[in-house]
């Protein structure tokens, strides 16, 4: 059985870091950002690669070690047909000019979701940016395209199946599971962000905001950047993770200063 590197939340507690681990954003609010400015909705998506770019810069310099973003849902395809075309050539432009930027960051970059409908063109953008920065080390930025969490559970469910053998048998546990998940190499989001003011998931990684600190903000995703993570961040430090325990037990799991210094 492929062993995970990290504790999974439901298996065991993990260990809370004061800057978190792993941040996931859904990057809403652009369509609203721009007709508040009389501008096409199509302006707020260009506009949304900015914050994207400096919040990736931000969590670089705070030692943020995965950074997901949801850049398009399994859902947004019932959008417009020229909101669609919009997003996918955003997409294609703002790899094509990132990329050398993320990997002289030494930022290792994924993509993740289903990929079968979009074009060879993206594709071999996609999976030659993800070659060319698969040895980085200094963060993780994955990005969320053409993904949905059922998506995801439902593809795992199916090569765990197919996976099955002497090794791996019924009654399947969690730790047969979490090796297909498309976000198997990274641990679990310690803090959960949406900007847009709406308070829903929209179907972004069901499986592993199970113990996720959850931050709603009304700013929207253009108007979003370091000062406004920083906050994200700093109401995530004020949370007690207390994982199914109590308050007390995680007080007395703290680890007690006086004795370490003695
Ligand atoms: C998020 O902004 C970007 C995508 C879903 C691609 P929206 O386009 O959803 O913006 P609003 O929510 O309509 O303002
Ligand atoms: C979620 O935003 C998806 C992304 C940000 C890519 P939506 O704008 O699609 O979510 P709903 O439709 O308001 O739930
Ligand atoms: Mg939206």
């Amino acid at each position: 059985m492929v062993r995970l590197p990290f504790l999974s939340s439901t298996q065991g507690v993990p260990e809370a870091a004061a800057v978190p681990r792993h941040i996931a954003i859904i990057m809403d609010g652009n369509g609203r950002w721009a007709r508040k400015r009389l501008m096409p909705r199509v302006a707020g998506h260009a506009k949304g690669v900015d914050s994207l770019r400096e919040v990736i810069r931000s969590c670089l310099d705070r030692g943020v070690e995965y950074l997901t973003v949801f850049a398009f849902s399994s859902e947004n395809w019932r959008r417009p047909k020229d909101e669609v075309s919009f997003l996918m050539q955003l997409f294609v432009k703002s790899l094509k000019a990132e990329i050398e930027r993320i990997h002289r960051n030494e930022i290792r970059l994924r993509v993740v979701g289903d990929l079968t409908p979009f074009d060879d063109g993206l594709v071999s953008l996609i999976r030659d940016g993800e070659a060319l920065t698969a040895d980085n080390g200094k963060m993780n930025l994955t990005i969320c395209a053409n993904y949905g969490g059922r998506w995801d559970i439902m593809q795992a469910v199916e090569k765990m199946i197919a996976a099955s053998g002497e090794a791996v048998s019924r009654p399947y546990s969690e730790e047969d599971l979490a090796p297909h998940l498309a976000l198997s190499f990274s641990p679990e989001p310690d803090l959960f962000i949406r900007t847009g003011g709406e308070q829903r998931i929209s179907n972004f990684m069901l499986w592993q905001l199970a113990y996720s600190e959850l931050y709603f903000t009304d700013k929207l995703w253009p108007e979003f950047g370091e000062a406004a993570l920083d906050e994200a961040i700093s109401s995530y430090q004020g949370r007690e993770r207390r994982f199914g325990r109590t308050s007390e037990q995680v007080v007395s799991d703290k680890p007690d200063t006086a004795s370490d210094h003695a």
